[in-house]
């Protein structure tokens, strides 16, 4: 048994203070009566709770993209640095999102939250080399060399071993980097590693989800179909 207003808040329907408005409006339904106490006790199992006559289901799966400006860090608390989770909006943060992997405090572009633990640690495990795409700007000029390196799999300078990964030279001092697995500053460290140092980053593609026109420091929720192709690119 659970309380009313928590039932609706994990169920997205908005923060405590709103649902508890929302319920005394007479909006909500218990098995087909209107219910005004935000208080009352129900049985997600095996009773009906209706807003506006559509029936919820509890907490529901979600996965959101944020387009992360830099600034901010990949936690859910921090006591010095402002955190992505103060860019959700409000009814999100009671669904209980958490990042997917890190992204650096200085680094922008595609962020992952979800309340799917499994879909979490799928899209995070090495092992199930989920590629991620990033743009960087660096010093120096990636080479034919640098290009092979990366195929082969880079030894960092403190004797880390990285997967295979892909280098795509753009120009000079722009480049595209695809990992499949997520070390503490990993395409920095990479790059580092031949010479460049990186001096702006942006995830650009996560598996099959693409950051897109998605401005920045903005969300949007995917769609079950988008989930859908993500997991599969995560299997
Ligand atoms: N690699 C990095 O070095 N930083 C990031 O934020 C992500 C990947």
């Amino acid at each position: 048994m659970e309380r009313l207003d928590k039932f609706l808040c994990d169920s997205g329907a908005g923060t405590r203070s709103q649902v508890k408005l929302i319920i005394k409006s007479g909006a909500v339904t218990v098995d087909g009566a209107v219910e005004r106490d935000s208080s009352r006790k129900i049985d997600p199992q095996t009773q009906e709770v209706c807003l506006r006559g559509e029936r919820l289901g509890g907490m529901r799966r979600m996965v959101i993209m944020l387009n992360k400006p830099e600034g901010y860090v990949t936690a859910t608390e921090d006591k010095q640095d402002k955190t992505v989770m103060e860019l959700l909006p409000q009814h999100l943060l009671t669904m209980d999102l958490k990042p997917v992997g890190r992204l650096d405090k200085a680094t922008e572009g595609l962020l992952l939250f979800t309340n799917d633990g499994a879909l979490l640690h799928r899209l995070i495990s090495p092992k199930k080399e989920v590629p991620k795409v990033y743009y960087a700007r660096h010093e120096g000029k990636a080479t034919g060399e640098d290009v092979d390196a990366f195929r082969e799999g880079l030894t960092l300078r403190d004797g880390t071993v990285c997967l295979p990964a892909t280098l795509e030279p753009l120009g000079a001092g722009e480049s595209l980097i695809t990992v499949c697995e997520g070390k503490y500053h990993q395409v920095r460290r990479m790059m580092a590693s031949r010479g460049m140092t990186v001096t702006y980053l942006e995830r650009r593609q996560e598996g099959s989800l693409e950051l897109g026109d998605l401005p920045r420091g903005q969300i949007r929720e995917l769609t079950e179909e988008e989930i859908i192709l993500l997991e599969k690119t995560s299997k």
